[in-house]
């Protein structure tokens, strides 16, 4: 198998949900370029179409110009607001709804209604922000806006969702609200406001963010998403020759730990700096095919590399060795359960692998590798043993297809133009 070519991934998923709640809680216009068009932020989108905020169709090539209708200007549904399968969009509009004067019930596909949301609804609740559990832990959920007071949360799971919901709370009540995560995880949220005037302060995993009065529309270039370029990465490194490289992505370090994780592993990947966008590092990286071997990756690593697993673990079942993913209980509440998905389906195909407590553990192996993946309609899970599916020895059927649509609906058209089974 032969790798070629440069490609730009779709549009950072985080950086895009982002974009798109400043953009609607702004006052004015702001102007999209590039952000990620798919089902994760179109589901984010028509939230917002239902909240009174003017988002057009989010179309290929066309730049998304949103009106803003400022931090006190969203309406009160008369319809749920379905987040399909994004946990973003859910637990970011949470965050934003809790501190607004509008009334919303958010819910989602089968897989988010049964996703975790009191690890959002507690630490807002400790800010005076009113909910009503329809179903327990999950969705769906009824948030009540109201006023809520300045306080300082101290979070119990490592989560930039959780994170941001907060911070998305305090901005749009105007009151400061302070965060301390027990680990670092990405801080695009924070970036964005610091490159939007919010005055906001850090200070190793403690993030204070003020109240402001209004934040301004702005023009942004949406960065290419890391998370999926690992998938064409992983592709280049598990080739026989070629080189491929990936343009455009956000190298910001709080989403990068997986390339510090393949240089471990002997891959050969170099990252080129480019000029930074709102905030956020660019840079293109270069992958060529190489010999990889088994890894250690500490618990404290995981939250810069959390939807990266999945690619790391295949990676891992393909290296000299074991490899080991220290403390990857989180894996566990994604779109799939991912650790248990993982380890079953790499045995599936004849792998070995295994879930001991938190950790997941891959052995390495040349064989040539079928079977059945049961992708649990994680985009995620298909787009790994997707690439593995590319080299010449492996022979694997996914359960479905379509998932990839929630993050990469291009993936399978963009791996047939970098890759040649020759
Ligand atoms: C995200 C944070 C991560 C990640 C998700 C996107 C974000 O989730 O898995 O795909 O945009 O903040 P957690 O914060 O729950 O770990």
């Amino acid at each position: 198998m032969m790798v070629s070519g440069r490609i730009r991934p779709p549009g950072d998923k985080s950086v895009t949900h982002r974009a798109l709640l400043f953009g609607a809680i702004a006052s004015g216009q702001t102007r999209l370029e590039r952000p990620l068009l798919a089902d994760d932020t179109r589901a984010m989108a028509g939230a917002l179409r239902k909240l009174g905020v003017h988002v057009p169709a989010l179309r290929t090539h066309c730049p998304v110009l949103l009106d803003g209708v400022g931090r006190r200007g969203l309406v009160s549904p008369t319809r749920p607001l379905n987040c399909r399968n994004s946990g973003t969009a859910a637990r970011l509009l949470i965050g934003v709804l809790a501190g607004s004067t509008a009334t919303a019930v958010v819910t989602g596909d089968r897989s988010l209604r049964s996703r975790p949301m009191r690890r959002v609804t507690e630490p807002l609740a400790s800010m005076g922000a009113r909910f009503d559990e329809m179903h327990g832990d999950g969705l769906p959920l009824r948030v009540i806006g109201t006023s809520l007071r300045s306080t300082t949360c101290e979070l119990a799971v490592a989560s930039a969702q959780v994170k941001s919901a907060v911070l998305f709370a305090g901005l749009v009540a105007g009151v400061d609200v302070t965060v301390v995560e027990p680990m670092a995880t990405r801080d695009h949220t924070e970036r964005m406001a610091r490159a939007l005037g919010i005055p906001i302060e850090t200070d190793g995993q403690r993030v204070t963010m003020h109240g402001v009065e209004a934040i301004r529309g702005f023009e942004m270039s949406v960065p290419g998403d890391p998370s999926s370029a690992a998938f064409l990465i992983g592709l280049a490194l598990l080739a026989d020759h070629g080189e491929l490289t990936v343009t455009g992505m956000t190298t910001n370090p709080t989403r990068i730990g997986f390339l510090r994780v393949l240089e471990r592993m002997g891959a050969a990947v170099v990252v080129e700096e480019q000029a930074a966008v709102l905030g956020e590092p660019i840079g293109d990286v270069t992958a060529r095919p190489s010999e990889l071997v088994g890894v250690e990756v500490a618990a404290q690593e995981i939250p810069s590399l959390i939807d990266e697993v999945p690619m790391l673990a295949v990676l891992a079942s393909r290296a000299t060795g074991e490899s080991r993913f220290r403390g990857v209980r989180e894996l566990r509440f994604k779109e799939s359960n991912r650790l248990e998905g993982l380890a079953r389906n790499l045995r599936a195909i004849g792998g070995r692998a295994a879930v001991e407590g938190d950790d997941l553990v891959v052995e390495g192996s040349d064989a040539a590798y079928r079977g059945v993946v049961e992708t649990d309609g994680d985009h995620r899970i298909a787009m790994a043993f997707s690439v593995l599916g590319r080299q010449p020895s492996v022979r694997i059927q996914l359960t479905e297809d379509r998932s990839p649509s929630v993050s990469y609906p291009a993936f399978f058209e963009d791996l047939r133009g970098i890759c040649d089974a020759g």
